[in-house]
């Protein structure tokens, strides 16, 4: 859904930042490089910098992203991008960086602002844009964590709407922005045969798994404080269940947004009881860890959806770090089809019938067929895939995507609040009475306890590895 308003800047705080090097700038290049960046681009940070060394960090921010994928540098568009970058520096709490903003943007009458600072100064710096005056016409995109519990979330969605209206702020969830996890819907929505089957009759329950083989490693005393809970199930993995369970999108304001909205809604809170905790052994050595430390680097969920079309069915999430592989998948497991005889031969149907929808790399699609064996009567489980690089060319980043509706006022992609504050409620029982963290080993799937979870309904899928392990 488009306000149809383009912003005619792109303000980025926090463009010396990890996430600005790593994602943003080699996102911009590649806008710039189908042009679809067509304003200004003004960086702001705290380092005194010049233009030049803007353009420098720039420079080498694309050269490392494009050396990572294998690609050469389109030299032409890396120069028609850093032309149009400036650099204002500045404390982001001091006024005068505001009043130098406000003087810079003197031709800009819808900015866009990205926030990809820390957390505590979503509010501040919003606070600041309001005071200097920069505010009124301009949106807000503002990167995750959005709160850390019910109520901060709150307190802040508070603070924030003292100054802008919802229509203003884009909240970024990256897992929205990714292509693969956009196909969820499409391959629903725009396959006939595919939807009459997505519903409790036929389908026996849905995981989600998000698989990381890596350890917290620099990230102790931020990850310490938050969990595998807060850090990825509240909210990208639950975004990514609201694609898999929500009703087909029809007319109206915000029909995605309202649809993803339905199913959080229709979410039971959870209870400890459906809950697994675990915690990687050697995690409690990492620096800024405590030593005592109850945090989960690993957690499975049961989910209970009150709709007609899921009530009754297991839902499923588990997440962590130090697990064996990298792979983010859905499963839909349909029910098994029964017995039937040919010949003399009694055929039992083996196998699960899964339906799964890769989001990492490589992403696709994939389900199980069951065929002849050729030679002998009986039934031989395949799957048949489709590997969505290979097929269709190269993704664009999730923050290609976003960046890019942020500035044309597509808020498909970004959770508005009420969804947000749904998430928040999902979690939030569980969090106020957090069952105990169960050790686990390094390169497991978690604590036994969370394997148990899915076995009356034919166990957790094991994604298995795909890609190259890239790290983080
Ligand atoms: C981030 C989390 O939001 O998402 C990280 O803070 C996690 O802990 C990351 O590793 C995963 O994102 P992706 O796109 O690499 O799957």
């Amino acid at each position: 859904m488009s306000d149809a308003i383009h912003s005619d800047c792109l303000v980025i705080f926090g463009i010396t930042g990890d996430l600005a090097h790593k994602m943003t700038l080699p996102s911009l290049y590649q806008l710039q490089r189908r042009g679809l960046l067509t304003v200004p681009v003004v960086g702001v940070a705290a380092p005194d910098l010049t233009d030049d060394e803007l353009w420098q960090l720039t420079r080498d921010s694309v050269y490392a992203a494009e050396s990572a994928r294998g690609h050469e540098v389109d030299e032409q568009a890396l120069t028609h991008l850093v032309e149009r970058m400036t650099y204002v520096g500045g404390n982001f709490t001091d006024a005068g960086l505001y009043e130098r903003l406000a003087a810079h943007l003197s031709a800009s009458s819808h900015p866009l602002f990205y926030l990809e600072i820390p957390p505590a100064l979503f509010g501040p710096v919003v606070e600041q844009l309001g005071a200097a005056k920069l505010a009124e016409g301009s949106r807000v995109a503002i990167e995750k964590p959005f709160g850390t519990s019910l109520d901060s979330a709150r307190e802040l969605n508070e603070r924030l709407h003292q100054v802008l209206d919802e229509d203003q702020i884009l909240r970024i969830d990256h897992y929205l922005g990714k292509e693969p996890v956009q196909d969820i819907a499409f391959v629903r929505f725009a396959n006939s045969w595919l939807e009459p089957l997505w519903r409790r009759q036929y389908v026996e329950m849905i995981q989600i798994t998000m698989a990381e083989p890596f350890g917290v490693e620099d990230r102790g005393s931020f990850y310490d404080h938050v969990g595998t809970l807060r850090d990825v199930v509240q909210n990208h993995l639950l975004q990514v269940l609201a694609l898999v369970l929500m009703e087909p999108p029809g007319a109206g304001a915000d029909p995605v947004g309202n649809r993803r909205l339905d199913v959080f809604q229709s979410i039971r809170p959870l209870t400890a009881d459906d809950v697994v905790r675990g915690q990687y052994e050697g995690y409690r050595d990492i620096d800024g860890v405590a030593p005592d430390s109850e945090t989960e680097t690993f957690v499975a969920a049961r989910f209970h959806c009150d709709t007609w079309r899921w009530a009754g069915v297991p839902i499923m999430i588990r997440a962590g770090k130090k697990l064996p592989v990298k792979a983010t998948e859905v499963v839909v497991r349909f029910r098994k089809a029964p017995q039937f005889n040919w010949g003399e031969n009694l055929q039992r149907v083996t196998g699960h019938d899964d339906f799964l929808i890769r989001i990492g790399d490589p992403s696709g699609i994939a389900f199980g067929l069951r065929v002849k064996k050729p030679g002998v009567d009986e039934v031989e489980p395949q799957m048949l895939s489709l590997d969505f690089p290979s097929t269709l060319g190269d993704l664009p980043s999730p923050y290609e995507r976003l960046l890019h509706d942020a500035m044309t006022g597509d808020h498909t992609l970004f959770p508005r609040w009420p969804a947000v504050e749904a998430t928040w409620n999902i979690v939030q029982s569980v969090l106020d009475a957090m069952p105990p963290v169960l050790p686990y080993a390094a390169d497991t799937w978690g604590p036994l306890e969370a394997q148990h979870m899915a076995k009356h309904w034919g166990g957790w899928r094991d994604p298995i590895e795909l890609a190259h392990r890239t790290g983080g």
